[in-house]
Order: structure tokens, then sequence, then C-alpha cells
């Protein structure tokens, strides 16, 4: 369990994001068994957030990593952790667009409960990474 001990460290800043982590790793205790792969799993099940129409469907208006067919209604992402002072920030950002950006067209992921916030916590880490 040392990711759990490692997510659980206090980053106050990132408590949310670490708790949806958390919450994932509880309810699949699959991915905490999978030891050192846990995190291309949590790569992977982001990825399947931000890629599938049911779900994220990001691609409808993004450009990510090796996404196919990608949208250009929202800019590529890429380089997040450039444009965003924060991980958390990010996370804001993701949960509800307009509460920094009052003229954003992007949907209120969260606001809305498209996406839960341990979704919206595996998909934040992901793509700080991209
Ligand atoms: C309906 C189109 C649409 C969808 C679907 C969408 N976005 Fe966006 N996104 C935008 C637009 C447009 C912007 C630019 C800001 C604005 O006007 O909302 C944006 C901006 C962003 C930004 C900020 C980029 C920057 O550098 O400022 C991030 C991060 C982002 N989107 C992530 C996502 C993720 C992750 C998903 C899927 C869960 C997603 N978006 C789904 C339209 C969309």
């Amino acid at each position: 369990m040392a990711l759990l001990n490692h997510r659980s460290g206090p980053r106050a800043a990132c408590a949310t994001a670490w708790a949806g982590v958390l919450f994932l790793l509880v309810a699949h205790p699959g991915l905490a068994q999978e030891g050192g792969k846990d995190g291309a799993l949590a790569e992977t099940a982001a990825r399947a957030i931000a890629f599938e129409s049911a779900r994220g469907n990001c691609l409808a208006c993004h450009a990510i990593a090796d996404g196919a067919p990608a949208g250009n209604v929202g800019p590529p992402l890429s380089g997040l952790a450039l444009r965003f002072p924060s991980r958390a920030a990010l996370y804001a950002f993701l949960w509800d667009p307009r509460a920094t950006r009052p003229q954003a067209m992007m949907p209120p992921y969260g606001r809305n409960g498209i996406l839960s916030a341990r979704e919206l916590a595996l998909l934040t880490d992901w793509l700080w990474t991209l």
C-alpha cells in the first residue's frame, strides 16, 4: 500500500484530488494490488474518462495526446502544468470553468454532475502530466 501512504501525505492544496484517488483505490481494490503498475492504471482510467463519449468526451472539443479524432473547439490539452498555477486550480477549472472565466463555453463537469469528484481527480492528475 505504498501508494496509499504516499497519497495520504499532507498536501492540503490537493486534498480533493487526493481524496478522489483514495476513493478509487478503496472502491476498486484491484488497482491497489497492482503495485508498481498503479500509475499506469490510473492513467488508463483517466484516459477512458477523457476519451469515452458517454463520460468526459473531451475529444469532442480538444486535441489530447494520442486521442483521435480530436476536436478544435477548445485549445489542445498539453503543457497544462505551465498554464495553471497548481493542480488544484486545474481541478477547479474542470469542476466549473465559469468560476474563474465567466465567458467559458466549456461544460462545468463537476458543478453539473457530468463527472464525479473522483473522476475529475483522476483526470487532473493525468492532464497535469501532459
Ligand atoms: C463543448 C466543448 C468542450 C468540451 C466537451 C470540453 N472542453 Fe475543455 N475547453 C473548451 C473551450 C471552448 C475552452 C476554452 C475556454 C472556454 O471558452 O471555455 C476549454 C478549455 C479547457 C482547459 C483550459 C485550457 C487552457 O490552457 O486554458 C482545460 C484544462 C480543458 N478545457 C479540459 C477539458 C477536459 C479535461 C474535458 C473533458 C472532461 C473538456 N475540456 C471538455 C471546450 C470544451
